[in-house]
Formats: C-alpha cells, structure tokens, sequence
C-alpha cells in the first residue's frame, strides 16, 4: 500500500535532439577519418534488429539441434580457390587477399561453409556420429560494388549439416529458413532447383554450350566467357540481350541421372507436406562450383526476384563432394546462409518492430548528494533482484531526469529527494498516468514486483478478450458461410 498520494505531475516527454551544427566538429584542417567504402557501423539505434536477428536465429538453432562453430575471419586463399572454383565472381574478382608477415597468401573469408568444412576435416568430426549439424554467424567479406543491399562486410547466418545425403534434411533446410522468416512477418519467395550430380552436370553443361554457341554473336562479353569456363553460369545472366536466348535454352531438370531426381522429387514432397510455398527455377545454379543436386535462394519477393539480382535473402544448397575436394572422406552435406544486413532491410520493409532490448523496467532519479548515495545502493539492489534499471546518477535537477527515463520508455521512475532520504520512503511513478505514490524505501522491489504483476493480468485479460472476439467472429462467419451454402 502506498504511504500516500500526490498529485499528478506532468513530465516532458521528449529531450530535444541536438542540430547537426551542434555535434559537427567546427575546426577547420582536422578532416575526421571515415570508414571504408562499403564498410558500415552497427549504431546502437540499430542493435534491437541485429539481437533480435541472432536470438531468433540462435533459438532456430538450439531447436533443431545445431551446435555454434566460429572460425577465422582469415584463412588461406587455397582454401576457397579449391572449394568455391576459380571462376567464380568471388574467386576470380571479388576476394580481399595479401600476403601476411609470413609471405603466406591469406584471405578475408568470403563465406563460411568452406572454412567449416575446413574445420570439419581438421578436427576429426567424422569420427562422431552424423550427421554434424553447426551454425554460424559472423562478418564475410566480398570486393562488390556496394549498393543497396551490398556491402563489402557484410554477416552471414547460417546452417550446415555434414554427414546425410537424405532428401529430408533438404526440406528441413528450407523450412528452418521459412519459419526464421515469418517470425518476422514475412512469407518469403523460396526459389528451387536441382542442378543433379556431377556426370549429369557434365553432359548438360555439353548441351548448353552446344547450344549457346549458335547464339554466340548476340549474347553479352561476361555469356562469351562463361561459355568456355563455367557454362553453367550462362543461366545466371541478367543482361537483356541474353534473355530470349536463355528462354529457350536446355533445362538441367530434363537431364538429371535417376538418383538425382529422385532425391529432388523428394525434397519437393516433403516441402508440400509441411505446406511450404516454393517456385522451381529452372535457371538457379548458384555462384559457387561446390553445389550439386538441391540449391536454392531466398527472397522477400517476386518482384524482388526478377528485378534486382542483390535482393536474395540468403541460399543454399547441397555440397557431397566438397568434404571430399577438401581432402575428407567422401561425406554428402547441406546447408544455407542468410544474409543478416538483407534480412534487417526486409524486416524495416515489413514494418517488423523489434523490442528495446535496453528498454528499462524503472528508472532512479534523485535530488542531492544524499539522494545519489541511496540512488546507487538502489540501484545495486534492483539490478541483483533481476530488474532493468536506468539511471543518470550524474545528473541533478528531476526535469531532465524525468525527461531521460520518458525517452527510454520506462515504465516506473523511483524518485528520492531530500525528503524521501529523511523518511526512508521513495516515490514511485508510474510514467503512463503520472501518478506519483510513496512507499516505504525498503519495500522498494516488492512494491515494484506487484506493479509488475498487475500490468500482466491487465494484459492477460486484454489478450483473453480479443481472443474471444476472434473466436465469436470466427462462429458467425462459419454460420453466414453455413447459410450460404445451403441457399444454394
Ligand atoms: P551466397 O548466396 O553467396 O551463399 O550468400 C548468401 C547470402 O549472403 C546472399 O543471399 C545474400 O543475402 C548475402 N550476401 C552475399 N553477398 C553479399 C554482399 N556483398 N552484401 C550483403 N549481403 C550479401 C553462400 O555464401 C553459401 N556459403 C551458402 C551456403 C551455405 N551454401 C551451403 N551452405
């Protein structure tokens, strides 16, 4: 109970922010050092979406039953020149490589999945039972032009599973990838395709180049290229002078061997028994050499698949000969990445409001020295007892402390003045009707914690009665529905 009642007080509830003019550095000569081009800062405005991202992602993880590896930001470059092919764009043009003290070639990584496998041989993990499943987050670095969307550092999340070559861990995958999506308010286009094993690569890669040949002089200088070195990516061009001869060129579907396709059919079966939408793209190969048979790319739209070429939110595929390639055994594996600064985008896009992980329980204002003192052995006390507590402890004067704990969205403001430190008591506040109570100070957490459980039953019976809303209206239009159908 509260010792008394005082009036209402009205808070500002905005501090003013400061004017560019303010914050600018005004001496001349002293140029301030930017970043990289294609480099970015997570301000901490920004860190609500990069937490939310990584717990769900790590929830996702701890669900299915993957185990976090991190490995090296720098490897060596053989490593990716071996696993991803040396013509592709990231090996060919896109890699951050030098020598390092050593004289040795070394790499910022470009992906992960390499590394892991990498790991994967290095550490003996064949010898535990499979399949291994691991996930992964982490900055990957790509000599791109930035753009929307495109950064030279940029964070990768994703899922490996080594040790099973059955279809169903496929269809996991991308239910895993799914679900991560609407969590987020967001049902994602998930493109598929199966480019079959490495023979039936092979003979179509034959048939695309027999093919393409007759079209040589229309398509574009990247297409000439592509069709002595890595024909497969012929598919991959968004050049417009390409597409009518794209259109009508082969499809690596129609020449999948029997076990390939089996293996895709499958995939496809298990993807329509959990009911995930997907759309088969006949075109999708993929910018790395290691995949074969399932491969897929995710993105927030099909306007965003056909129109801009960096919209994908992550992809994935299968990789059975790349442990192998890697001087492993022959071991198949799967797995995916999501990239983490695509999939902020998506969700601003989708209006997703994540939740202030610094958002506080109650704030501590205080008023004199005495009233600091108390204020820190409060403090203390709250943040032992689990509460999230804010303080300017530096600051004097309420207005600007009242106006600081408005801006962080506390929900009670514990104030002690002279008074308050005279009587042992504290005023709480409650910030959303101003309404200010005095209770003794040692009772500080109990009172709190009652505070607390009120507001969740007003919530609980808030939430009860739109779900009863939700279900009178559900019985109503089933009725309308039921007439309807009889009438006719
Ligand atoms: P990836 O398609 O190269 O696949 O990259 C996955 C995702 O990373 C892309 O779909 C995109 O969202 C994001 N991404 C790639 N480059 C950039 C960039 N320059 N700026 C911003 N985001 C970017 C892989 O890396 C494979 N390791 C995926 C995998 C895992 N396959 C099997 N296991």
């Amino acid at each position: 109970m509260p010792i008394q009642k005082t009036t209402r007080v009205t808070a500002k509830k905005q501090a003013s922010a400061l004017s560019k003019e303010e914050w600018m550095p005004k001496k001349r000569g002293v140029r301030p050092v930017q970043n990289l081009r294609g480099f970015k800062d997570h301000l901490p405005s920004e860190q609500k979406f990069w937490q939310e991202v990584f717990s769900l992602a790590q929830t996702l993880a701890h669900q299915y039953g993957y185990k976090r590896i991190d490995t090296p930001i720098l490897e060596p470059v053989q490593l990716f020149k071996r696993s991803l092919g040396d013509f592709t764009d990231i090996v060919s043009k896109e890699m951050f490589t030098f020598k390092d003290g050593g004289g040795e070639n070394v790499v910022l990584r470009p992906e992960a999945t390499a590394s892991i496998v990498r790991a994967y041989i290095q550490h003996g993990m064949f010898t535990e039972p499979q399949p291994i499943r691991l996930w992964y987050w982490g900055p990957m670095f790509r000599y791109e032009r930035p753009q929307a969307g495109r950064t030279r550092q940029f964070y990768h999340l994703g899922f490996e599973s080594i040790g099973d070559n059955h279809p169903i861990i496929d269809a996991q995958h991308i239910l895993i990838c799914f679900n991560f999506f609407q969590n987020f308010g967001i049902t994602p286009l998930i493109q598929i395709n199966s480019i079959g094993d490495k023979e039936d690569r092979k003979e179509y890669a034959k048939r695309l180049t027999q093919y393409y040949k007759k079209s040589q002089k229309i398509i574009c200088a990247d297409c000439k290229k592509r069709l002595t070195k890595n024909p497969l990516r012929l598919l991959d061009c968004k050049q417009a002078q390409c597409q009518p001869v794209k259109a009508e060129a082969p499809q690596i579907i129609d020449h999948l061997g029997e076990e390939a396709h089996e293996h895709f059919t499958k995939v496809l079966e298990y993807l329509d028994e959990m009911e995930v939408p997907y759309q088969l793209n006949p075109y999708l190969v993929r910018g790395l050499d290691y995949y074969n048979r399932t491969v897929y790319e995710i993105f927030p739209s099909q306007e965003s698949a056909e129109e801009k070429a960096q919209s994908a939110l992550g992809g994935g595929g299968r990789y059975d000969t790349l442990i192998e390639n890697l001087g492993g055994r022959e071991t198949p594996a799967v797995g995916f990445s999501l990239g983490v600064e695509r999939v902020l985008l998506a969700m601003r896009d989708a209006g997703y409001t994540p939740q202030d992980a610094y958002a506080p329980d109650v704030y501590i204002a205080q008023l004199g020295e005495q009233a600091r003192r108390e204020a820190l052995k409060l403090f203390e006390d709250l943040r032992i007892r689990g509460f999230k507590v804010a303080e300017t402890l530096s600051k004097d004067g309420l207005k600007p402390q009242l106006e600081h704990a408005a801006k962080l969205k506390a929900r009670f403001t514990l104030i002690i003045g002279q008074k308050e430190v005279l009587d042992n008591t504290i005023i709480i506040r409650d910030m959303e009707s101003s309404i200010q109570e005095i209770y003794d100070r040692k009772k500080t957490a109990v009172e709190l914690a009652k505070k607390f459980k009120e507001l969740d039953e007003i919530q609980d019976v808030a939430e009860n009665k739109d779900e009863e809303k939700d279900e009178e209206k559900d019985e109503r239009d089933d009725k309308q529905a039921d007439g309807e159908e009889k009438e006719s």
